[in-house]
């Protein structure tokens, strides 16, 4: 039996109530959905302050796991990268289209963001508590409803297939591939997920731009590294590991 699913009209952000449900002790799986949010968190800081996640009512799909992996702290770094595999591979499974990602965790079809990841991990006293995976997927908002200042970059999947997607069916598959991408890492490690994520990389061979230590740099996306960061093929012909921050698509 499954544990529970938490549903909620209106939240600040899934993710502090899957958390404040982490500290209180929630098995492994148990999962809040809100029909909408006040406060959802992107993953990428503007001008030190958190992304705000578009959160309109009764459209998309605000899913929040709570996870306690058996891994130890070197591996649980992969769990954002095993579960964008396994929502990309879920959703194109739901008949969602060419679902794609862009490192780390972004879903994109074609050139537009169709959701995001944020996994926060908790600490108690006695170390890792758990871990918070955190999915907003954009679903039946159409095209013409986002706010001008998206509108370009983001998408939706009843803008990709001009269908209605039941949002209860994506919870349930994409809560699945969330407890099975964690399975599979602690059974096989990242190693597992490489391959998956080559055919879904929606950077590879493409420009990228990024920062490291600072300093802008621009190059050509080239696959996963075996420690999860991003290679990028420089014009200097050096390649660089991207750890950490944001890799942009140019031209997106
Ligand atoms: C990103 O910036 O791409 C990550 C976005 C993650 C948004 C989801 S919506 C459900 C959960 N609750 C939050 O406050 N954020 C995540």
């Amino acid at each position: 039996q499954q544990p529970p699913i938490m549903v909620h009209s209106e939240v600040g952000s899934t993710n502090d109530e899957a958390l404040k449900a982490l500290h209180q002790g929630a098995p492994h799986g148990s999962a809040v959905v809100a029909e909408q949010q006040s406060a959802g968190r992107g993953r990428r800081e503007d001008r030190g302050q958190r992304r705000v996640w578009y959160s309109p009512a009764n459209a998309n799909v605000y899913l929040s796991v709570v996870l306690r992996p058996k891994l130890d702290a070197s591996r649980i770094s992969g769990i954002t990268l095993a579960c964008g595999v396994a929502i990309a591979q879920a959703l194109r499974e739901l008949g969602g289209g060419d679902v794609r990602l862009k490192w780390p965790n972004d879903l994109y079809i074609g050139d537009r963001k169709l959701g995001g990841i944020l996994s926060e991990a908790a600490t108690g006293v006695g170390g890792l508590e758990g871990v918070v995976v955190g999915v907003g997927i954009n679903v039946n908002v159409p095209g013409g409803e986002f706010p001008a200042e998206l509108r370009d970059q983001a998408t939706s999947l009843l803008r990709e297939n001009g269908r209605v997607f039941d949002r209860l069916r994506i919870i349930q598959a994409v809560r699945g591939a969330i407890l099975g991408a964690c399975a599979g890492l602690e059974a096989g490690g990242l190693e597992d997920f490489m391959e998956a994520f080559d055919t879904l990389d929606a950077a590879r061979g493409r420009e990228v731009r990024f920062e490291q230590e600072g300093v802008a740099m621009r190059g050509v996306a080239d696959g996963l590294s075996a420690q999860g960061g991003l290679w990028v093929k420089r014009d200097t012909g050096e390649r660089a590991e991207v750890m950490a921050g944001e890799v942009t698509i140019c031209g997106l």
